[in-house]
C-alpha cells in the first residue's frame, strides 16, 4: 500500500482476459482491456459479460462505474496506457496436429511490440508449449524500438470456470518466469492488490519466481496432473466394475489420506472443457518435440480411459434398453432418449469437448431419436450439435423417454424428484453419468439404475 500501482491492460478479453480485466479493476488497479472483436469490446463497455461466470456481471459494472475499468480495439491506446500488458489470447490446439496454435499470440504480441512508445513489461498468461516466452521474446526484440526497454515475463494463470473470480482475486499462488529484478518488481506492483487483500483476510499468498520455462511448464504441470487424477479414479471405477466393486466408496476411502485427498476424485463422465483435454495433448507433443516424449506416454493412456468413459454411457444405455452391440457398437434405432446436461461441468455455459454433448452426439449416431436439455448451455450447444432435438426443461427432455441419461451433474437435476419423473416417461431406465443421482432413491421409485 502507498506505492505507485502499474496501470495494467489485458490482451484479449475472452474467458481469461475478460475475468483479469473486471477482477484487477475490482482491486483497484486502472485496466484498459483490448480485443480485435469489436462486439465484444462494445458489449463490455455496455456492461455486458461475454460469457456466464459467477460474480462478473456485477463487477464488470461497478466497475465500469467507477472508471477505472475500459475496453477498447485501438492498440494504439493500449500501448500507451500500460505499464504491464498481459497476454491473454487463445491457445487452441491446432487444427493438423496435436499441438497448440500459437497465431493469437504472435499477432497480438507483434501488433502491441509496433506500438509501444514507452517502457513496459509484457507478460504472458495464456497457456502455451514450453519456449513459447522466449519466442515472445524474440518477437518483441524484432518488433518494438530497442531503446524502450521493454522486457517480457511469464505468470500462468489457475483459473477454474465457475470460481474464476475468486481465482482470480484469491489465487492460491502466483507464478512469474523473470529475466530481471525490474520484471520481478513490476510483477510483484502487479499482484500487490491480491497480496493486500489476501493480508486483510489473514491469509497468504506463495509467489514463487522462476526462469521462463519453469513458470511455462507449471501450468500445464498442474492441469496434467489434474487430468491424471481424474483419469486415474476412472480407471478405479472399471476395475471396481469388473470386480463388483464401488468406486465412489473407493474415493471417499482412499481421498481421507492426506496425501491423496479427496478432491478431483468423482469418478463419471470424465474431464473436458476447453482446457484439460486440449492441454495434456499440447504438453505430449511439446515433450516430444524436446526428446521428452516418453516421460509423457502416460498422458495418452489419461486420455484414453478418460474417452472411453465416453463410449462406456453408451454401452450402458444399450445394455440397459437390451441393444445388441454389432461391429458398428450398439443399434439404439427406434429408442427414444432423454440426455439431461450439454455443459463439460455444471454452473457454466461452456460446451467446449463436453463429454455431455460427445455423448448426446453418439447416442443420436447410435439411431437413439435424443431429447436434451441443459440450464445454460443450450444454444451453445445448438450451434455445436444441431442434429439433437432441444427442449425447454428437464420435463419435455424426459417425457416418453425409453431411458434418460444425467450427464452433467447441474443441482435441478440431482435434486430432481425420481417419481415425478417416473410419471412421464416411457421405461424407467436412468444412466448416471455423473455418479450424481441417489440410486437408493431411483431404484425405489421403480427406475433401472445404472451408474459409472
Ligand atoms: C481446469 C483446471 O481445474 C484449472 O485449474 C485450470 O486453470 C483451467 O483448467 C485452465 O487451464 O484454464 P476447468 O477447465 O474450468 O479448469 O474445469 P475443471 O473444474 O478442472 O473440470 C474439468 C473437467 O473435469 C470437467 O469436465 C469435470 O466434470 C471433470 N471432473 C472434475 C471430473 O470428471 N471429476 C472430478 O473429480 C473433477
Amino acid at each position: 500500500s502507498g506505492a505507485p500501482r502499474p496501470r495494467v491492460t489485458f490482451l484479449g478479453t475472452g474467458y481469461l482476459g475478460a475475468t483479469y480485466a473486471i477482477c484487477y479493476a475490482e482491486l483497484g488497479y486502472e485496466v484498459l482491456g483490448f480485443d480485435v472483436d469489436a462486439d465484444k469490446i462494445a458489449m463490455l463497455n455496455a456492461g455486458e459479460v461475454p460469457i456466464h461466470e459467477p460474480g462478473l456481471d456485477e463487477l464488470l459494472k461497478r466497475n465500469l462505474a467507477a472508471g477505472r475499468l475500459r475496453f477498447s480495439t485501438d492498440m494504439a491506446e493500449v500501448a500507451e496506457f500500460g505499464d504491464v500488458h498481459f497476454i491473454c489470447v487463445g491457445t487452441p490446439q491446432r487444427a493438423d496436429a496435436m499441438g497448440a496454435d500459437l497465431s493469437y499470440v504472435e499477432a497480438a504480441v507483434t501488433s502491441l511490440a509496433q506500438q509501444l512508445t514507452r517502457q513496459a513489461l509484457i507478460v504472458g498468461k495464456s497457456t502455451v508449449p514450453v519456449g513459447t516466452a522466449e519466442w515472445v521474446e524474440q518477437l518483441v526484440s524484432k518488433h518494438a524500438p530497442t531503446d524502450l526497454g521493454i522486457e517480457v515475463a511469464w505468470s500462468p494463470e489457475f483459473l477454474q470456470e465457475g470460481f474464476a473470480v475468486d481465482d482470480v482475486l484469491r489465487p492460491n499462488r502466483i507464478v512469474v518466469g523473470v529475466k530481471s529484478e525490474w520484471a520481478n518488481g513490476m510483477l510483484y506492483a502487479a499482484h500487490k492488490g491480491v497480496f493486500d487483500l489476501a493480508a486483510t483476510e489473514d491469509r497468504e499468498v506463495p509467489m514463487v519466481v522462476t526462469d521462463f520455462a519453469t513458470a511455462e511448464l507449471v501450468k500445464v504441470a498442474a492441469n496434467a496432473f489434474l487430468a491424471t487424477k481424474i483419469s486415474f479414479i476412472n480407471a478405479m471405477a472399471e476395475v471396481c466394475e469388473a470386480a463388483g466393486g464401488d468406486v465412489t466408496h473407493l474415493a471417499r476411502a482412499v481421498g481421507f489420506d492426506p496425501r491423496i485427498g479427496n478432491r478431483f476424485l468423482q469418478a463419471g463422465l470424465g474431464f473436458g472443457g476447453a482446457c484439460l483435454p486440449k492441454d495434456i495433448r499440447a504438453f505430449q507433443a511439446r515433450a516430444q518435440e524436446l526428446g521428452a516424449g516418453e516421460a509423457l506416454r502416460f498422458l495418452h493412456e489419461v486420455d484414453l480411459i478418460n474417452l472411453r468413459r465416453r463410449t462406456r454411457v453408451v454401452q450402458l444405455a444399450a445394455d440397459l434398453l437390451g441393444r445388441r452391440t454389432g461391429p458398428a457398437g450398439p443399434d439404439l434405432s427406434g429408442t427414444r432418449i432423454g440426455v439431461l446436461g450439454a455443459t463439460f461441468k455444471p454452473n457454466t455455459d461452456d460446451v467446449r469437448d463436453a463429454p455431455a454433448l460427445a455423448v448426446a452426439s453418439l447416442l443420436h449416431k447410435a439411431g437413439a431419436d435424443v431429447h436434451i436439455y441443459d440450464p445454460q448451455g443450450m444454444d451453445r450447444a445448438r450451434a455445436v450439435a444441431p442434429e439433437l432435438t432441444y427442449e425447454p426443461g428437464i420435463n419435455e427432455a424426459v417425457a416418453d423417454a425409453d431411458l434418460i441419461c444425467v450427464l452433467t451433474e447441474w443441482a435441478d437435476f440431482r435434486n430432481a424428484d425420481p417419481v415425478a419423473l417416473g410419471d412421464l416417461v416411457a421405461g424407467r431406465r436412468v444412466v448416471d453419468g455423473r455418479n450424481c443421482l441417489d440410486s437408493a432413491l431411483w431404484a425405489q421409485a421403480g427406475w433401472e439404475y445404472r451408474g459409472m
